[in-house]
């Protein structure tokens, strides 16, 4: 939505007031910002051992409660030799490691059975998880179902409630690439192809037992992918900072990821490996940041377009950034402004309205840099499935999610179900939907600095 138009909208001038942990502005009543907890927790149990060559003791960690690993990965893991690595570090321990490779570039429901199979033959008595964030999604499922003992689709829901409290075998996750955050997330977002819904995993007790960051294992990752996944980062960062559930925690570890990302993500697309490295650990801060403070509305609309499309997930991310960000910074300006700050795009004493200002005129300059897309292509999303990629917003984390028939019958009269700090209506969801087949253009912006 043009700024222009937007200010019209938000008229009269912002009254400011305490709100929970930050100043938040609460905007004439129009743009309704949910007020941050008073009270929260942080928790963020997975034990990250990083480092180059840290792989090699992937086997130390697994051998101090398990016996029997099922590895989980891909093909062109595997076609890399990089699973050799994970292999040798088991078996030198003296573990009997079985490997499941059948992973697709969607962490999918069937590949979670197909894995839990592999797992039974082999009698496997925990995961470990080797890849990029489909593989580390389909070990946590594997690990869930395998322990569960019962199918997906019985194992979501909680609708509207605290997450299920789901059993899962011990699993051990290393990233090859600096995106996901999986291997500190406890959740598992399987695709569902038959019922056509993306069915999410997540528990308390559904976080790695250990995250494995290992530079070296992101050597030979594909700048394509290197930039795919880095905007993945990038934005869990800046979603944590744009919800209402965003606390100190959250937002030291969310600042301080994205001006890391801000400053070396362009570099280490282009394969400068100490870049790859501080990308690495800035991916796995971002994502103990949003697993706490939760994510926004450029994760639940781009979900959707996941769900129905074929199309790699961090182009729909990349492209859902831009726009909900403009949508979020006249709710957020105080969030902006830190952002801002974090980026090193602002200089003593300026405003805060101007350093808001700075933050997405960088974004746009960093997001092209590194080849993402401004828009989706109208032959890859059907324009005429908007209404139904807006009812699968509002259906989120109810039973419609699981049934096609009743998204029509949906409420969408009220606030979409996010803790996006600005909330939307049905009719904002639509036009961020309308804006992603548009896209957005590059207006002039300072590059980003190294934070001081
Ligand atoms: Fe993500």
């Amino acid at each position: 939505m043009p700024r222009r138009k937007m200010r019209s909208l938000i008229e009269p001038p912002p009254r400011s007031r305490k709100v929970g942990w930050f100043d938040q502005r609460v905007q004439g009543g129009i743009v309704e910002v949910l007020a941050a907890p008073d009270v929260f927790t942080f928790h963020a149990p997975t034990k990250v051992l990083h480092g180059r060559g840290a792989i090699a003791r992937l086997g130390d960690e697994v051998a101090t409660e398990c016996r029997r690993p099922l590895l989980v990965t891909d093909p062109g893991i595997v076609a890399s030799g990089l699973h050799r690595r994970a292999i040798d570090s088991l078996e030198r321990r003296g573990l009997a490691v079985a490997v499941f490779d059948r992973v697709t570039h969607m962490a999918t429901v069937r590949s979670v059975s197909e894995g839990v199979a592999a797992g039974r033959a082999h009698g496997f008595d925990c995961v470990v998880g080797l890849g990029g964030g489909s593989a580390l999604a389909v070990a946590r499922g594997v690990a869930i179902v395998g322990a569960e003992e019962r199918p997906v689709r019985e194992l979501v829901g909680g609708w509207g409630a605290e997450a299920p409290s789901l059993r899962m075998l011990p699993l051990f996750s290393v990233p090859t690439t600096a995106g996901s955050g999986s291997e500190v997330s406890p959740s598992a977002p399987l695709l569902d192809d038959e019922l056509g819904a993306k069915l999410t995993l997540s528990g308390r007790g559904t976080f790695s037992r250990v995250a494995i960051l290992d530079p070296d294992l992101l050597a030979s990752l594909p700048s394509r992918q290197a930039a795919l996944s880095g905007v993945d980062a990038l934005t869990h960062a800046i979603e944590a900072c744009c919800t209402n559930l965003a606390t100190p925690i959250t937002d030291a570890l969310a600042l301080a990821a994205m001006g890391i990302l801000m400053r070396d993500l362009a570099a280490a697309v282009r394969g400068d490996a100490d870049a790859r490295a501080r990308c690495l650990v800035a991916s796995t801060m971002a994502n103990q940041a949003c697993g706490n403070a939760k994510l926004g509305l450029v994760h639940g609309l781009a979900r959707n377009v996941q769900t129905l499309f074929v199309i790699p997930y961090g182009v729909t991310i990349g492209v859902f950034l831009v726009p909900v960000m403009e949508f979020n910074r006249p709710a957020a300006l105080p969030a902006f402004a830190r952002m801002a700050d974090a980026m090193g795009l602002s200089r003593p004493g300026e405003p805060e309205s101007s350093r808001a200002a700075a933050v997405v005129p960088a974004v746009k300059r960093l997001l092209t840099e590194i080849g993402i897309p401004r828009r989706l292509g109208s032959d890859e999303v059907d324009r005429s499935r908007i209404d139904e990629l807006a009812r699968m917003v509002f259906a989120r984390n109810t039973p419609a999610q699981l049934d096609r028939a009743a998204l029509a019958s949906v409420d969408v009269g009220g606030f979409a179900p996010s803790p996006n700090i600005r909330r939307a209506r049905y009719a904002d969801v639509v036009a961020l939907y309308e804006r992603s087949l548009v896209g957005w253009s590059v207006e002039g912006a300072p590059p980003p600095q190294t934070p001081a």
